[in-house]
């Protein structure tokens, strides 16, 4: 599905934005689903999570758990000291993930349209395999900052494979929180790697000391991306998402691929026993 110049502007820029990817109504129906769920998440049974002083051990369990299920992950400023919610629950998180694209038959459908495995099989990953997926809400006045990083760090094949799908469910500005990016950035070494402790929780280690561009460097241009646009991230390409101080929602999803020729080492976070990982076929 890409043409000749689209493969170079990949090759050069390590990123691509394609504009109606997908259509509004299935970015309707993926918000509504994502909706759907949250509405579904039992606030008083979680509030342990919020209250306790233990936040930093609940929250690398609910991270790692989040391997094989699909988890709600809040806002940094939607709690109070006292652990109380400051806005209501259904504007209070910042995503959810991490594996709804093979739990929930919404997400699967989504995730695995046949032009995603044209996209990716024309970018040459030999042997596809979706590894997570997130809802990335970005509420209005709340939504955080992504800061920058490079997908690699999170997750992590020998040799670096993964490749984003990010999709605008709804249009995404400067203002409202569009991602940033770094031209030609995918052509830089993989800078940390983040796995699990022994200990437990997670940690990260350092690789490469070439500096990141941080958002607010001229490095890194906006990406602003009507509904329906998908824009596909290499790697170790830096990117980044400022805060969304608007009244606009800017609601996205991503689904992480990596090449299952490629070697998974057993210390990355996510560690998916049930249900297997696999590719687009069903
Ligand atoms: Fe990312």
């Amino acid at each position: 599905m890409l043409n000749a110049e689209q493969l170079a502007d990949w090759e050069r820029d390590g990123f691509l934005v394609l504009p109606e990817l997908v259509s509004a109504d299935a970015c309707d129906e993926l918000i509504a689903r994502a909706e759907t769920l949250v509405a579904g998440y039992d606030d008083a049974a979680h509030r342990s999570v919020f209250t306790t002083d233990e936040q930093q051990r609940h929250a690398d369990e609910l991270f790692l758990r989040s391997s094989d299920g699909i988890e709600f992950f809040l806002e940094a400023d939607a709690l109070d000291d006292g652990g109380t919610l400051t806005v209501p629950i259904e504007r209070a998180f910042n995503k959810m993930g991490h594996a709804q694209h093979d739990l929930d038959p919404v997400f699967d459908r989504f995730s695995r349209q046949p032009i995603l495995a044209e996209l990716v099989a024309d970018l040459g990953m030999a042997e596809p395999l979706l590894l997570q997926s997130m809802s990335i809400f970005k509420h209005p006045h709340i939504g955080g900052e992504v800061t920058s990083h490079q997908d690699a760090t999170f997750l992590y094949t020998e040799p670096v494979s993964v490749i984003g799908l990010w999709f605008a469910l709804e249009d995404a500005t400067v203002d409202n929180g569009c991602l940033f990016a770094q031209p030609g950035g995918h052509r830089s070494p993989l800078r940390r790697r983040m796995h699990r402790l022994a200990t437990g929780g997670v940690g990260f280690t350092e690789l490469d000391d070439t500096a990141m561009p941080e958002l607010g460097d001229p490095e890194l241009v906006p990406l602003e991306t009507p509904k329906g646009t998908c824009v596909v991230l290499h790697g170790l390409l830096p990117h980044g998402s400022h805060p969304n101080r608007s009244a606009r929602s800017r609601h996205a999803y991503s689904v992480h691929l990596i090449d299952g020729a490629a070697t998974y080492p057993d210390d990355n976070w996510l560690l998916r026993t049930e249900p297997p990982l696999r590719g687009f076929s069903a």
